[in-house]
């Protein structure tokens, strides 16, 4: 019987193209068996059948149906357990391996050096207070003595968002908050960042961190300055550091001084870090002038005060030997991971 032979034929065709490794099952599948397929061209031409022959050859073909079937389900079957087990060993973990030990980061310099300086005078009875870096013009010159068109303003030309509004140019601004809020005594430091309209190079920096000081109570004299300086510079630069007063001229203290600390690395006799001055100038300092106290409805009569702002930057400088003020933030871990 034709029939017969072409549906054994099929099967055998089938079940080699099943075997073949690179073969497609779901293709196979449609290629056989589906509506299209190889089985169902057969079929078609039971028509032409006697009526005895077409239920035998009918249940050959189910047959025929039913092993290609089976035979794909076994070959997938077969094709997933082997697919798992290649996962298996590729993703196979030695949990008897050391693992990667995450690298932890550290502080950066100078909001470590800025810590330490934090803690020393914390330890010396000051407290911290805040102030904002967009400040009014008022805060920043006017209540400091500072009015407009006054020469100082030229040496700390910063950059407005407004005509009365602009980055500080300095932390001085947040004594007058302070004072403006509190009675004396007054003893706080305020760290933050200040700007100025420099140009980039080794030593000047549009944006730097001071740290302010200020202290008020009755009685209040330039000897308690000097010690409160001297004890903060041997804390933070060791015990044979000297400092020294240098006058100068602020509008918002009267008198007023720039003060040096004594190289930490020769010890005052010159070197490549103090450029063989033997001193570097840390900050400004002086007694607040009569006038910002009057400003903040403090009586100048009753209460005096002394005043300091020196540069964070400029101390983490000093303190490590760091030539370039670019370094603090250009991210280079070479130079990070020194610290
Ligand atoms: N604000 C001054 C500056 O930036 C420093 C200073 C602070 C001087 C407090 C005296 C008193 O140069």
């Amino acid at each position: 019987m034709k029939e017969e032979l072409e549906l054994q034929a099929l099967k055998e065709e089938a079940l080699k193209s099943i075997e073949d490794e690179s073969a497609d099952m779901e293709e196979v599948r449609v290629r056989f068996l589906g509506k299209k397929g190889k089985l169902t061209s057969i079929l078609r031409n039971m028509g032409s059948l006697s009526p005895e022959e077409r239920p035998r050859i009918g249940q050959i073909a189910n047959e025929v149906r039913a092993s290609i079937e089976k035979m794909i389900q076994t070959r997938n079957e077969t094709l997933k357990a082997k697919a798992m087990e290649l996962r298996l060993k590729a993703e196979k973990i030695d949990v008897t391996m050391p693992g990667k030990a995450p690298a932890p980061g550290h502080l950066h310099p100078l909001a470590r050096v800025q810590r330490e300086m934090e803690d020393i005078f914390i330890g010396m009875g000051f407290s911290i207070a805040e102030g904002p870096d967009v400040e009014l013009d008022y805060y920043n010159f006017q209540a400091l003595n500072i009015p407009e068109g006054h020469p100082a303003r030229d040496t700390q030309d910063t950059f407005y968002i407004s005509d009365k509004v602009l980055l500080r140019s300095q932390t001085s601004p947040v004594q007058v908050r302070v004072m403006e809020k509190q009675k004396p005594p007054i003893r706080i430091i305020s760290p933050g960042r200040v700007y100025r309209s420099d140009a980039l190079d080794a030593t000047h920096s549009p944006l730097f961190h001071q740290m302010e000081g200020l202290v008020v109570d009755k009685g209040i004299t330039m000897g308690d300055l000097k010690g409160m300086l001297e004890t903060f510079a041997k804390r933070m630069f060791g015990d044979s550091t000297r400092i020294r007063f240098r006058p100068h001229h602020f509008p918002f203290t009267e008198p007023s001084a720039e003060v040096d600390v004594s190289c930490f690395v020769c010890g005052g006799c010159g070197c490549r870090v103090c450029k063989n001055e033997g001193w570097i100038e840390i900050l400004g300092a002086g007694m607040v002038h009569p006038f910002v106290l009057s400003n903040c409805g403090i009586d100048p009569e009753e209460y005096s005060g002394f005043a300091f702002g020196m540069g964070i930057e400029r101390v983490a400088m000093t303190r490590y030997g760091i030539d370039d003020i670019r370094l603090f933030t250009e991210n280079d871990v070479r130079f990070l991971n020194q610290f």
